[in-house]
């Protein structure tokens, strides 16, 4: 059954306590990089203040480990959304304590309040299993949830990139909720239609591109896949470990030995499933691992002394070959060192096919942090259908996982 959204209750007059994901990229003098997930929050904030609600948000920022550490100060967040709404963002020096309650109970329609990092208190973290087994720390997490809970009388889960984590402001807080409206807002709701639709109800063929360092991180994802796509292409580092399940040697590339013969299990699960695991037939190599280095192309052994960076050229043909025609694609991982040309060129060439497929009529979704800066790179966000805020998030929900925080939510 589908998720109730903002757009199902009514808001007039009440506080709205809503879980945003705001842990946003930021340089060394705490500039935001990019604003995409404050962007992408805008639709359901807008709505509450418009239907006469007021909001008061809860995020974290990076992993400060329940200390108040300033580098994680939402403050530059509270200033962006200002903008980005060209309105007053109240900001609140903590998310729970007697501050915070006040400024909460003075809000009136319209106003908006971003409360500090709720990652400043370690209660946050508790994972729930934990909490179940030991009554200390059930307590300590319950208490600081009430105080979270207390502030709203309706909760939105708009956070999709924390959707995977059992947070207390996650799952605790609307847990506490008893009674209340407890509905998603409008970017889970698009991330999960998204996501549902294409893993759940593809149109075929349906084609996933896996990349990235690791064949660890997503062997669950490939498991999964494998019953529901056609057709699985697989580029960047984990792809050696496959090549070295072949029977070829890597030389000195990123190569997950203890996961050798997990490659091999896959390679025979995707024949017996009847889905093809598309693998690199060329490599561009290197001695030197920098930008420019001198490079070959092998389709043999990589020899020692050499790195693996990117797809050959024989690849890249065939990879946008298999894409062609495509109806469903989902796109997680980058072919090789994309932030370092000219070894981008395997990443641009899949990018450049998925916006292609896209145009022909494909429901195309990219989820995880470096195919997501690819396409950004390269000018395409406009040519995909979806750009998934969720890289751990997306990647879960790939595994086919449940999330229990979406589960306590209220139903249509
Ligand atoms: C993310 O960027 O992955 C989400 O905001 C969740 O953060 P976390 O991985 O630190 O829990
Ligand atoms: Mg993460």
């Amino acid at each position: 059954m589908a998720k109730k959204t903002v757009a199902d209750i009514d808001v007039n007059g009440k506080k709205v306590l809503m879980r945003v994901d705001f842990n946003v990229p930021l340089d060394e003098n705490r500039n935001i990089t990019s604003d995409a997930r404050i962007v992408a929050a805008l639709p359901t904030i807008k709505t509450i203040l418009d239907k006469g609600g007021c909001v008061i948000l809860m995020s974290h920022l990076g992993r400060p480990d329940g200390e108040r550490k300033p580098e994680f100060s939402l403050a530059p967040v509270a200033k962006k959304l200002g903008e980005l709404l060209n309105k007053n963002v109240i900001f609140a020096n903590d998310c729970i304590g007697q501050e915070v309650k006040q400024k909460a109970a003075a809000l009136r329609p319209g106003d908006i309040m971003l409360l500090e990092n709720v990652r400043f208190h370690k209660e946050e973290e508790i994972k729930d299993k934990k909490a179940v087994e030991d009554p200390k720390l059930r307590k300590a997490k319950d208490d600081f949830a009430r105080q979270l809970a207390e502030l709203g009388d309706v909760y939105v889960d708009d956070a999709f990139g924390t959707t995977h984590r059992d947070n207390a402001s996650m799952y605790t807080v609307p847990e506490m909720m008893k009674g209340k409206d407890k509905v998603i807002g409008f970017l889970v709701e698009k991330e999960l239609k998204f996501l549902g639709d294409a893993l759940n109800n593809p149109k075929k063929p349906f084609v996933a591109i896996l990349g990235g360092a690791k064949i660890s991180d997503k062997l669950k994802v490939i498991e999964n896949l494998m019953k529901k796509v056609d057709c699985i292409l697989i580029g960047g580092a984990m792809a050696y470990t496959f090549f070295k399940a072949q029977g070829y040697t890597v030389g000195d590339s990123l190569c997950e030995n203890d996961f050798i013969d997990k490659a091999k299990e896959l390679m025979a699960l995707a024949q017996k499933g009847g889905c093809e695991l598309v693998l690199p037939l060329d490599n561009v190599i290197v001695q030197k691992i920098e930008a420019n280095a001198a490079s070959q192309i092998s389709d043999d052994n990589i020899p020692a002394g050499w790195h693996g960076v990117d797809i050959g050229p024989e690849t890249m043909t065939l990879f946008v070959k298999k894409l062609e025609g495509a109806k469903t694609v989902v796109w997680n991982g980058p072919m090789g060192i994309f932030e370092m040309p000219p070894f981008d060129a395997g990443t641009k060439a899949v990018a450049q096919a998925v916006a292609k497929a896209t145009g022909a009529g494909a429901v195309s979704v990219i989820g995880g942090g470096d195919s997501v800066s690819a396409i950004k790179k390269l000018g395409l966000s406009k040519r995909v259908s979806h750009i998934s805020t969720g890289g751990g998030a997306s990647l879960e929900f790939m595994e086919g996982r449940k999330f229990k925080c979406l589960e306590i939510l209220d139903e249509k």
